[in-house]
């Protein structure tokens, strides 16, 4: 009887052991699939995520030197969908990082593996902006767009960049994301922030939900969207607003309205704006087709936009580069456009040209708007709208940089040619403004 009880306990404790050990070898078996990536920055926090191919726990080490992660965030639950919120951190600082379980190390920290926190709400140092539109097509054009940039700023920093729809070719699926967006632009995930927003090709909005970490209870500064969708944030002196051109576009709607609540709240010197359908476009698609959701962006967020001092629109869908002049209150369509009545200010906006936009302070005082949607594809058009300057059917991606008063955008092509570029300068009069 003692012996058939040592052995029915032998049993159970081998049985035991052996489960207790393929657990552990199953999560140290476990390998990064994507990222790890950058998600809603702010002053004192960042959101890393990543995804492991079997459910492991998360950690997330930090610190300020690469070779001393100090610090570090746990979450117990069993996920592939990794997403750790690290917090406490210090304003525009930079950390170094690594991500795994509690019991592997799936991705280290090195010289590439690090993140900025943001500077604090107000602060007037220079940033640098990435901006890619329709770029998800996981061709050799979208290769070459990336290089380009990559080979462009070199050592200098990317603080953020923008995605403007149509991120994945050609329905938004988990698979397209992850072979023709997470896996073209690695290495830039892993160390600047992207905040993208919906395209039409987004058409599984749940796998958009579930790839990002956006805010929606204003977690980055600007008012509450409750709305993955669309959301605004700051970055010192400037603030963000992403619209959703595929969702709710009725003045007076949902989206209407919160645009409205967060132009009035912020305090920001710059106001950038972006989302996926072209105001003024005559590439592949035409901003003239009556009905279309390019018609009601302008006709019905522009000017609530332009009232509320936005400074610059940027937008995707026509798989071109246009740019506009420095304009205010063109709501018709393109034949509707007087240059009298419209521009604000004449000229190219180049300082070795006509001169910068010089901008007065106060509302409608005049925006420039630009279609970067060739990040992957060009696909023509008549490219004549009277309201822009230059239109290009060239591959290429924004390049934005913004100090102070002084904004300078350039169009960057897959070949590193600097097409059009313009600047935007706040200064009046000589006179430095008061906000920082
Ligand atoms: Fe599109």
């Amino acid at each position: 009887m003692l012996s058939l009880l040592n052995m029915h306990t032998f049993r159970i404790t081998t049985a035991l052991v052996l489960f207790l050990l393929n657990g552990f070898v199953a999560v140290n078996a476990a390998t990064i699939t994507r990222g790890p990536y950058l998600q809603l920055a702010t002053p004192t926090s960042i959101t890393v995520c990543w995804r492991t191919d079997e459910a492991t726990d998360s950690r997330v080490q930090y610190g300020i030197a690469q070779d001393a992660l100090s610090s570090s965030k746990n979450d117990s639950k069993m996920t592939t969908e990794h997403e750790v919120l690290v917090d406490g951190l210090t304003s525009d600082t930079r950390y170094f990082y690594s991500v795994g379980s509690s019991s592997k190390v799936f991705a280290s920290a090195d010289e590439n593996q690090f993140f900025y926190t943001y500077p604090e709400l107000g602060t007037a140092r220079a940033v640098r902006i990435w901006v890619i539109g329709d770029a998800g097509g996981g061709n050799a054009g979208q290769e070459q767009v990336r290089d380009a940039y990559t080979a462009y700023t070199g050592k200098r920093h990317t603080d953020l960049w923008l995605q403007l729809g149509d991120n994945a070719y050609k329905s938004g699926t988990d698979l397209e994301y992850q072979k023709k967006n997470f896996e073209i632009y690695t290495n830039m995930y892993r160390k600047s922030v992207s905040w993208p927003t919906i395209g039409n090709h987004e058409k599984d909005l749940a796998v958009y939900k579930k790839s990002y970490a956006l805010p929606t209870k204003g977690e980055a500064g600007g008012v509450p969207s409750g709305d993955e969708a669309y959301y605004s944030f700051d970055f010192g002196n400037i603030h963000f607003i992403c619209l959703n051109s595929m969702g709710d576009l009725a003045q007076g709607g949902s989206q209407w309205m919160w645009t409205s609540n967060d132009l009035a709240q912020t305090t920001a010197k710059w106001i950038i704006a972006y989302w996926h359908h072209p105001p003024y476009s005559k590439g592949v698609h035409d901003s003239d087709k009556p009905g279309s959701i390019e018609e009601k962006t302008r006709t019905i967020f522009l000017p609530l936009l332009e009232q509320g001092g936005v400074d610059l629109v940027l937008t995707g869908h026509s798989h071109s580069y246009e740019r506009s002049f420095f304009i205010d209150g063109h709501y018709g369509v393109s034949t509707t456009f007087d240059p009298v009545k419209h521009v604000k200010v004449p000229g190219d906006g180049r300082t070795d040209g006509k001169g910068s936009y010089k901008k007065n302070r106060g509302n409608n005082q005049g925006a420039v708007y630009v279609v970067g949607g060739s990040s992957a594809f060009t696909t023509g058009g008549s490219l004549n709208h009277p309201a822009n300057f230059s239109s290009q059917n060239i591959l290429g991606s924004l390049v934005l940089d913004i100090e102070g008063d002084r904004l300078d955008m350039k169009f960057l092509t897959d070949t590193q040619q600097v097409t059009d570029y313009f600047t935007i300068d706040k200064t009046v009069n000589g006179i430095k403004s008061s906000q920082p």
